[in-house]
C-alpha cells in the first residue's frame, strides 16, 4: 500500500551521508571524518551543561537573551540582529524555509557544504552548482548563474571539503554584482581557523547591507557539535522575517548553558586553535612527502588527493588500524579524502599508516 506522498522535491534529495563513526572489529576508532574538535570541548562548557541537569523540566530561554548578550558582547553586534539555531545548519533551513518557494533556485560552488541542498530542494527550488576551478569558489562562476529567480547564493568561507578561502575582496565583489533581493549567506563555520590577512567574515558586509547573513557554530572551534548550537547576523528584516519562521524553542537549554560557557573560554579556544595551527601545515607537507596533492585549506582538516582509484582503499586501509577519515565521493571528488586535523600521535599514525598504504 502506498504511503501519503511527501511534496514535491522531497525525492530529489539525496541524504545526508555523515563522517564514518565505526569500524568494524575494532573498539575505539579515531574519529578524524567529521571535522570535529580533537580536545574535546571547553571544561567550562562541560560543568555548564551538567550545571544545567536540574532544571531539564524547564523549557529554554526562546529568546536566548543570556547567550545573545553574551555572542554581542565578543563580537560587538546588535543582539537584535542576531538568531540562534539547533546547529548553524538549522538556520540554514530557516532561510530556505522562508525565502525559497518551488521554481526558485539556490546557488552554490560545485563542491559546496551538502547541507545546502538538502534545505534548498526540500522547498522544491533548484540546486545551481557554480563551477570551482582549484577546488575553490569563483565569484564569475556564481555570477552566471544568477537569474530572476535566484533567491539565495551560499558560500562557505572556508569551504567545506575543501577547506578553501575566498578573500575578502572577492566576496565583496559578489555581494556588489548580486541583485538585492538575493540573499548571500556566509556559513563561517571555519572561520576561527582562517588566518589569512586578506580575508573576511562578512561582519561588515552583513552589517551594511540588508542582504547578506553570517552564519557560526559552536561546533568546530568550541568542540559542541553533540548539542547543535549555532547562530547567525544579519540585516534587521531578514531576522525579523527568520525569528517568525523559527520554532520557538529551537534551541535547548543545555546547549545554551555550555555554549555560553565556551564562548568565555578563551583558554580552550587558544588551545583548539594552536592544535590546527601546529598540525595542518604539517599534515599537508607529509602529505605532500607522500606524492599526495593538498588542497590549500583555511579549516580545521585536510584534503588530500590520490590516484585514481585509490582513495577509497586508502580509507579502508587506514579504518583496519583503527582511523577514521572521510570519503569524498557525495562531494564528486571520489578520488580524494578529507581528513580532520587530530592530537599528534592520531596525526603521525594516519601519515605512518598512508606511508605503508603506499609502500613507503
Ligand atoms: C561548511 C559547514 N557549515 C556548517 C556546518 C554545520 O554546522 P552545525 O553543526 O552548526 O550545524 C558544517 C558542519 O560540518 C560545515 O562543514
Amino acid at each position: 500500500m502506498r504511503g501519503p506522498a511527501p511534496k514535491d522535491g522531497i525525492y530529489d534529495i539525496s541524504p545526508y551521508v555523515p563522517g564514518k563513526a565505526a569500524a568494524e572489529g575494532i573498539e575505539n576508532p579515531i574519529k578524524m571524518s567529521a571535522n570535529e574538535n580533537a580536545l574535546g570541548c571547553s571544561p567550562a562548557a562541560t560543568a555548564a551543561f551538567l550545571e544545567a541537569a536540574p532544571r531539564l523540566h524547564l523549557y529554554p530561554d526562546s529568546q536566548a537573551k543570556a547567550l545573545r548578550a553574551a555572542v554581542a558582547k565578543k563580537y560587538g553586534l546588535e543582539p537584535e540582529r542576531l538568531i540562534f539555531g539547533c546547529g548553524s545548519d538549522e538556520i540554514f533551513a530557516m532561510l530556505a524555509d522562508t525565502y525559497l518557494s518551488p521554481g526558485d533556485n539556490a546557488i552554490q560552488g560545485e563542491y559546496g557544504y551538502a547541507a545546502f541542498p538538502i534545505v534548498t530542494r526540500k522547498e522544491g527550488a533548484e540546486v545551481r552548482r557554480a563551477k570551482e576551478p582549484n577546488l575553490a569558489l569563483d565569484v564569475d562562476e556564481i555570477l552566471k548563474l544568477v537569474d530572476e529567480r535566484t533567491k539565495i547564493v551560499w558560500v562557505a568561507n572556508p569551504g567545506n571539503p575543501t577547506g578553501a578561502w575566498l578573500p575578502g575582496r572577492e566576496v565583496r565583489r559578489l555581494h556588489e554584482a548580486l541583485p538585492g533581493n538575493v540573499i548571500l549567506v556566509l556559513d563561517g563555520a571555519y572561520r576561527e581557523f582562517v588566518d589569512e590577512p586578506d580575508f573576511e567574515d562578512g561582519v561588515e558586509l552583513a552589517r551594511s547591507s540588508g542582504n547578506v547573513v553570517m552564519t557560526r557554530t559552536f561546533s568546530k572551534l568550541h568542540g559542541l557539535p553533540g548539542l547543535r548550537i549555532g547562530w547567525g547576523y544579519g540585516s534587521r528584516s531578514i531576522i525579523e522575517a527568520l525569528e517568525r519562521a523559527r520554532p520557538p524553542f529551537n534551541v535547548s537549554l543545555p546547549a545554551l548553558a555550555a555554549a555560553e560557557a565556551a564562548l568565555g573560554d578563551d583558554d580552550f579556544q587558544a588551545r583548539s586553535l594552536a592544535l590546527v595551527e601546529q598540525w595542518r601545515p604539517w599534515l599537508i607537507q607529509q602529505l605532500g612527502g607522500l606524492g599526495l596533492e593538498v588542497t590549500p585549506s583555511r579549516a580545521n582538516f585536510v584534503l588530500a588527493h590520490f590516484p585514481k582509484g585509490r582513495a577509497s582503499e586508502a580509507e579502508a586501509f587506514l579504518a583496519a588500524r583503527g582511523y577514521l577519515v572521510r570519503s569524498t565521493a557525495m562531494y564528486g571528488l571520489p578520488n580524494a579524502l578529507r581528513i580532520t586535523i587530530g592530537l599528534e600521535a592520531h596525526n603521525r599514525a594516519v601519515i605512518e599508516g598512508l606511508a605503508e598504504f603506499f609502500g613507503k
